[in-house]
């Protein structure tokens, strides 16, 4: 990681600052049909990706392209509606520099939603699974490159990428309000493709509860920036190799709009509760 890369962070984060000062303490990145928790920003500014210095824009469909500083429940945030992948041809330093500006702009914690594939047998199509732990399937790595002391650890710490006090609140929280949710292990893949029965197999064998083509380079990245990191995801699609059905997006995102809701109470509630702990 070069020098170039804290410059380029520092131009982004002035331009936002410009437009807003705002300080944010919480960051949120908003996933397949996750996006409309946006409507719940108070006072809100939103800035188009494409201009921001050095942000690529979203191609993915169900991903617009915004950053959006405001308040809910008068928690400051910065979220990103919509995200950057790997399979749309951007390098991972790309697809994880908002978090490092997000970073820069002051925030402590990063919530990530996500629409995964349901490898666990006992999770069904709309679940919501809270992310305990990742594995990183996508052959790459986002800090691959020199390494910029100032930024982050050469070797960062991975013994908890997801910090275990918001897994709790979540968990407390779904309780509270009857909201289904599972715990289990992320598996990050690069896409585009869904899987093959073969590999939803090896995926289960591995230890993996559910898959998706985000989220774990924007987690290292997270983590190498000493943030704290809540994930969930919604369980879009049952990955049974035995009873697979083929996948299609456009169901993908379906499934994730009717979880939406439930999704956005969730995050609401952590975010006014975050405090407490
Ligand atoms: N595989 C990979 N990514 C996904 C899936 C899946 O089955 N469903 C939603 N995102």
């Amino acid at each position: 990681m070069s020098e170039a890369l804290r410059e380029k962070i520092e131009k982004a984060r002035y331009f936002i600052e410009q437009r807003k000062k705002l300080e944010p303490e919480i960051g949120i990145i908003l996933g397949t049909g996750l996006g409309k928790l946006v409507e719940d920003i108070e006072d809100q500014l939103v800035i188009p990706y494409k201009d921001i210095p050095y942000f690529a824009t979203s191609t993915a469909p169900g991903h617009l392209g915004n950053l959006i500083l405001g308040r809910i429940k008068g928690e400051k945030v910065v979220a990103m509606q919509g995200r950057f992948h790997f399979y749309e041809g951007y390098s991972l330093e790309e697809v994880t520099f908002p978090v490092r500006v997000m970073k820069a702009l002051g925030i402590k914690v990063l919530i990530e939603s996500n629409a995964a594939g349901g490898i666990n047998p006992n999770f069904r199509a709309g679940d919501l699974m809270i992310i305990t732990d990742h594995i990183n399937l996508t052959g790459n790595n986002p800090l691959i490159g020199p390494n910029d002391d100032k930024i982050g650890p050469r070797f960062p710490d991975m013994s908890e990428p997801y910090d275990k006090k918001l897994i709790e609140l979540a968990e407390k929280i779904a309780l509270e309000e009857r909201i289904k949710v599972h715990r289990g292990v992320y598996v990050g893949v690069t896409g585009p493709n869904f899987e093959t029965r073969a590999e939803y197999r090896f995926l289960k064998i591995i230890g993996a509860d559910a898959v998706g083509m985000s989220t774990v380079p924007e987690v290292i990245v997270a983590k190498h920036s000493s943030l704290r990191v809540l994930g969930i995801s919604c369980i879009t699609d049952e990955c049974i190799p035995d009873r697979l059905e083929p996948v299609d997006f456009r169901k993908v995102i379906r499934v994730a709009e009717k979880a939406e809701p439930q999704m956005t109470k969730l995050v609401q509630r952590v975010i006014a509760e975050i405090k407490i702990i």
